[in-house]
């Protein structure tokens, strides 16, 4: 028997039946257009072959068919299945042969046209159809296109008719196309962009290519225009606008289909990101008109490094999917426009469009708002690395115009677009013939952009030399200094992987990308969390991820891994990103002469519209504030200046701060007059430690009632266990308020950047499953004091390591606890982890005391590796206000360098303060319900509340995919001291309390 035949859908050779070529995509025009977005009728497959017979028929029966909206995928809609994966495809590896059992989708509608209407030419264009289709017009046979994420056009014109038209699209969910198209997401198909019919005249222009760049001055915008219309056009006029106000215009004359304006703009606008200035290009015929919106910019490589305008610039920059949670890759305007100006207020000054190119008009809103781009073929085949022959297509001269079409295509339609400053070839397909020939297709049409593909690893084609996921060590070593290598400017095209709770360690990075001017950037990957909406039995919403859907196999969450969550809730990483790549940066110079020195990291704009706002803090109080508009700092240059406060008197045992707060003073296209673009903090003054003489109070009672001793002043309460050598509760007649006494814990609930070490931290070291031993157990009644010493071991199940744990509790007659541990580290054996989590304690007080108070770093979340954008200073909140809300539950809402904290009501709290700053963690749930949980709704609720003291807490880093976390921000077993205080207070009066420190 032969080999199977080929289906027209496993055919990497057939690129289209029909389509027309690629062009310009336009900003307006005067067209008439049709929508065919809306509900269509839709027959649901198992494979193309089991189509009805005359389905394409214009008097086929489809009424009983389903309906369907469109644009929108069609497992958004409750077909075939939801399924995630990161590398594997879906079936056997048999290129271009797809599954037999192919999931299909007959889409059927009517429009109407009438007289007028068919005087022009009708083309149908198809933004976005995944995978491939076939196209019947009035049950003719009209095309057939693929390639997921481009658009496709269709002259339809002798195919309808003046009044009812009947529409067929049938739509393969698995193609040839689909081993171009393994990027890590949602399995997808079905018409997900929109539809439309466009009434274009006889004489129409085709194409225009469209060159604007800038003299070797920078100021002269040199404009070009090469014209491709129908031969019956003999003229066109033009001209050329800066938003509404008129520049130029002319006439041209078109022979042969072709024709040619040139023209120079003196003192033009240039096009940047921090300067968006655009021009419409119109193009001009009795019947219509055509704009173009266009920038003039240009972009070189100078000395090794990329530049627009001339200027190095760095690239801050997020990688973007089509994503909502609703609708899948179906995106509208507003939330696309939404994104856009979300990363503008968040400092990101660029966009990766990963791994394929985003619709029309996405293009137009970043040219508008000013963000660079870097624009990638829709192009990758993972799965190949997986059976180690990952070149298998890429490398085979058979598939080259499949990927020629893909690189074209996206050329020809965005050539035009300013932001557009890179070309990626694509993403994850290793190397080959394929890519070169592309790389060499790319330049033929449009040499004024840079090629990117970080698979091209020795940067052969590329202008660029790209990696991912770098770790630190080997950015500066092997790229930053190694200046020969490849004499290329480095992006990293992904770092930074925001996964679940992270990424830490960002400020690293961008110190390296500011300090070598090689190294111009990169993107973190990346921009939302891919969850799905669901809603839960009580009807509130969650988001499902990999495997929800019964999926398999699958990468689970790994798909959870954006500055994002899905609802747009920002996540801490965001904030943190902001702030690290905030344009302009405080520094101090001289404390005493109170100058500061501010540094414009922008390439072209002047702090012309920033001011900045100070004021002198200590605790929840303001003792001065004031502003600075006069700040004009050139691009790239720094400026020192005066922070002009007057000399104020310094309280014992309080911390004065500077906060320095930049704002934009006008309005932007993506922010309100006023907007805050970062903020810096410094302490200015600390007031000497003053211990007062502790007050007697009420005698101490030590009743020793067996396995407990009570300590009590007839208010107050405190029981030691004596038997596990623990402060059992402490409370008052009507009021508990610690029901379970400080453990030592070494344990958290991993984060997703903790995976890799999650396996042997909980099933080789059994770091969850730590304890005390008694050892001694002591209760001394002093003068006015009740002192408590216990002496416990502390290991984890079957482990040699661990810490030897003096306890000491003093209770004092006015009933504040004094309480230290000193953990002595041992090891008897050889092995143990490498670092843990946490070194801390843990303990629980009563569900009544939901208020948090705390003086440290917030408000938000932050850890040692990811606290840039907290700042010191006096916080409240509740307890589940302290948590952050992730996708996929983990550790969250620590706070660092806490010097006290409270857990109170309405009434009372209870104050902890510590001799030295700790980290705390408070949660109405322990660590281990909140590692059981897949879900937040599944997090299930403790009886108390659970607290953390963390002597030490280790960082995020962002080691699911990359750097992990520094080993400065590691916590290694060690010996170490927890020295802190309880106090019950009226609540409310922290602050003041928390100063009265007494000797011991
Ligand atoms: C990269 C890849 C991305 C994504 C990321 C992990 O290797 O290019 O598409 O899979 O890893 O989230
Ligand atoms: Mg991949």
């Amino acid at each position: 028997m032969n080999r199977r035949h080929k289906k027209r859908w496993e055919d990497q050779s057939l690129l289209h039946i029909g389509r027309r070529p690629a062009s310009t995509s336009y900003y307006n025009s005067s067209l008439e257009k049709k929508t065919l977005n809306g509900e269509w009728r839709f027959l649901y497959l198992e494979a193309p072959e089991f189509s009805p017979k005359g389905f394409e028929d214009v008097d086929y029966p489809s009424n009983n068919w389903d309906t369907i909206m469109v644009p929108g995928a069609w497992q958004m809609q409750g077909y075939d299945t939801m399924h995630y994966t990161d590398v594997l495809y879906l079936f056997p590896i048999n290129p271009p042969y797809v599954p037999t059992n192919n999931p299909t989708g007959i889409y059927k509608r009517t429009f109407q046209l009438d007289e007028d209407w068919l005087e022009r030419k009708t083309i149908l264009k198809f933004h976005g159809v995944d995978s491939a289709f076939d196209l019947w017009i009035n049950g003719i046979h009209t095309g057939y296109s693929k390639v997921s994420r481009i658009p496709s056009e269709f002259d339809i014109t002798d195919l309808v008719v003046s009044g009812v038209n009947d529409i067929t699209v049938r739509v393969y969910k698995w193609s040839d196309g689909t081993y171009l198209e393994d990027q890590d997401m949602w399995w997808l198909s079905g018409i997900f962009r929109e539809v439309e019919l466009i009434n274009e005249p006889i004489e129409f222009v085709r194409d225009c290519i469209i060159t604007s760049t800038l003299d070797i001055s920078y100021t002269t915008g040199i404009f070009q225009a090469d014209i491709e219309a129908e031969e019956s056009l003999s003229e066109i006029s033009w001209s050329l606008y800066k938003g509404k106000h008129f520049l130029l215009e002319g006439s041209t004359s078109i022979y042969n289909g072709r024709g040619k304006i040139e023209a120079c703009i003196k003192a033009v606008c240039p096009w940047t990101a921090e300067t968006p200035s655009l021009y419409i290009f119109r193009l001009e015929t009795q019947d219509y008109t055509v704009d173009y919106q266009i920038g003039f910019r240009i972009v070189e490589i100078i000395d090794d490094n990329f530049t627009v305008n001339g200027k190095v610039i760095l690239l801050n920059g997020v990688n973007l999917h089509d994503y909502n949670p609703e609708t899948g890759r179906t995106m509208t305007y507003d939330q696309m426009k939404e994104d856009i100006v979300l990363m503008k207020q968040n400092n990101i000054n660029a966009i990766r469009c990963s791994h394929y190119p985003a619709g029309d008009r996405f293009y137009d809103l970043c040219d508008e708002h000013g963000l660079y781009v870097i624009d990638e073929v829709d192009l990758e085949c993972h799965g190949f690395e997986w059976v180690k022959r990952y070149d298998w297509i890429t490398n085979d001269p058979e598939w080259e115009d499949a990927y020629i079409d893909r690189g074209v295509r996206l050329v020809k339609r965005n050539r035009r677009h300013p932001s557009i400053i890179i070309w990626s070839l694509g993403n994850e397909s290793s190397f080959g013939c394929n890519f070169k020939s592309m790389a060499k297709e790319i330049r033929s049409l449009d040499y004024s952009r840079l090629i990117h593909y970080e698979g091209d690893s020795e940067a052969e084609l590329t202008d660029i030399y790209s990696t991912m996921y770098s770790k630190l060590k080997d950015l500066e070593e092997k790229i930053a200094l190694t200046t020969q290598k490849y004499n290329k400017p480095h992006i990293l095209c992904e770092y930074g992987h925001a996964m679940g709770n992270g990424p830490g360690g960002l400020k690293e990075y961008q110190n390296f990308f500011r300090k070598y001017k090689r190294l111009q950037g990169g993107f973190i990957w990346e921009w939302y969390d891919h969850g799905i909406k669901a809603e839960n039995k009580d009807g509130s919403t969650y988001y499902k991820y990999g495997g929800d859907f019964g999926d398999f196999p699958t990468n689970g969450n790994f798909c959870i891994d954006g500055l994002l969550m899905p609802d747009r809730t920002p996540s801490p990483a965001l904030g943190e990103y902001k702030q690290i790549i905030s344009p302009v940066e405080v520094t101090q110079i001289s404390l005493e002469e109170k100058l500061y020195k501010i540094r414009n990291y922008y390439n072209f704009l002047r702090l012309d519209n920033i001011y900045l706002k100070w004021e002198i803090a200590c605790d929840d109080k303001v003792l001065e504030n004031g502003r600075i508009t006069s700040i004009k700092t050139a691009a790239g240059e720094s400026e020192v200046i005066e922070i002009p406060y007057h000399a104020f008197e310094v309280e014992n045992n309080t911390d004065y701060y500077l906060n320095i707060f930049i704002h934009q003073k006008n309005e932007t296209s993506y922010a309100r007059a006023d907007f805050e673009v970062s903020r810096f903090q410094f302490q200015l003054a600390t007031g000497e430690i003053v211990c007062e003489i502790r007050h007697a109070g009420r005698p101490l009672d030590v009743i020793d009632e067996g396995v407990t001793y009570t300590v009590s002043n007839g208010v107050l309460e405190v029981v030691f266990n004596k038997v596990y050598g623990t402060l059992q509760s402490y409370r008052t007649a009507d009021q508990s308020f610690i029901t379970e006494g400080p453990k030592l814990t070494v344990y958290r609930a991993t984060i997703d950047n903790d995976m890799y070490k999650k396996e042997d931290w909980m099933n080789k070291y059994f770091i969850q499953l730590c304890s005390e031993q008694m050892e001694a157990f002591q209760v001394q009644s002093q003068e006015d004091r009740v002192v408590v010493t216990i002496r416990k071991h502390f290991g984890c199940v079957n482990q040699s390591w661990g810490f030897h744990c003096d306890y000491k509790y003093i209770i004092h007659q006015d009933f504040e606890i004094s309480c230290h541990l000193k953990g002595t580290s041992y090891q008897y054996g050889k092995e143990e982890p490498e670092f843990l989590p946490r070194i801390g304690v843990e303990m629980k007080v009563d569900k009544s005391l939901q208020k948090v108070r705390w003086y440290g770093k917030g408000p938000g979340e932050n850890y040692v590796d990811s606290a840039c954008a907290s700042y010191m200073g006096v916080y409240q909140s509740d307890v589940d206000t302290m948590h952050t809300n992730y996708v996929y539950p983990q550790e969250n809402g620590h706070r660092e360098q806490v010097k006290w904290f409270s857990t109170g009501n309405d009434s009372k709290s209870l104050l902890f303060r510590s001799l030295n700053p700790i980290g705390i963690n408070i949660h109405n749930y322990t660590a281990q319900s909140l590692e059981q949980a897949a879900h937040p709704h599944e997090i299930v609720r403790s009886e108390d509340v659970v607290v953390h003291l963390d002597y030490k807490h280790s960082g995020l880093g962002s080691n699911s995919c990359g750097q992990e976390q520094l080993e400065q921000y590691k916590v290694k077993r060690q010996d170490f001291e927890l020295q802190y205080y309880m106090r019950v207070i009226e609540n409310g009066r922290e602050v003041q309390e928390s100063k009265i420190q007494y000797l011991e």
